[in-house]
């Protein structure tokens, strides 16, 4: 009897080499996402795959535009919100402003929404196919000031891959 196995072992970096570390990161999302463009499916992989290797998270996962909200699609940590207007929290304002927020304290982010009590810093990357944003990346850290420019840069890139293999209908 033949069986199958699909092993894919995520590492857990320790991030002392931030850029050396999502380089690696980054090669191991694209080697998961290989050969499939499933939105729903490359999410909750690419969402599993960070909550696994980055330390110090207590949230990892997407929002997806619908209309003029955003809608809380495949992630890992505590229950989310599932709606949020564009222009609204960090996500919306992300969607607004077509640019990555980094916030090193959500306590001052004015109008942050607040899902999980623990989540004291954030970084939210918009996700665009054709110039247009359907979605964003959100990730939330329990330390204030968990998210430097490398940390920037880094899920910059694993958020291009992850767009770069998925199929996207829509967009605003
Ligand atoms: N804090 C976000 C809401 C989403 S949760 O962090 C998962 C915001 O202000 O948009």
């Amino acid at each position: 009897m033949v069986s199958r196995v699909m092993s894919h072992t995520s590492q857990r970096y320790e991030f002392q080499n931030k850029a050396g570390d999502y380089t690696l990161l980054a090669g191991e999302l694209a080697g998961l996402l290989t050969g499939e463009s499933d939105l729903i499916a490359n999410a909750a992989n690419t969402s599993a795959l960070l909550f696994g290797a980055l330390p110090d998270i207590n949230w990892a996962g997407f929002y997806f535009l619908r209309g003029s909200e955003l809608v809380v699609g495949p992630f890992q940590g505590r229950p989310a919100c599932v709606r949020i207007a564009v222009g609204q929290g960090v996500c919306g304002t992300a969607v607004q402003r077509r640019e990555t927020i980094v916030v090193a304290d959500v306590h001052e982010f004015p109008g942050h929404i607040a899902c999980d009590a623990a989540s004291r810093s954030e970084i939210v990357i918009p996700l665009m196919t054709n110039q247009r944003v359907f979605g964003v990346l959100d990730i939330d850290s329990p330390r204030p000031g968990r998210f430097d420019a490398d940390d920037q840069r880094g899920l910059e890139r694993i958020a291009g891959i992850f767009v770069a293999h998925t199929r996207v209908d829509g967009g605003a």
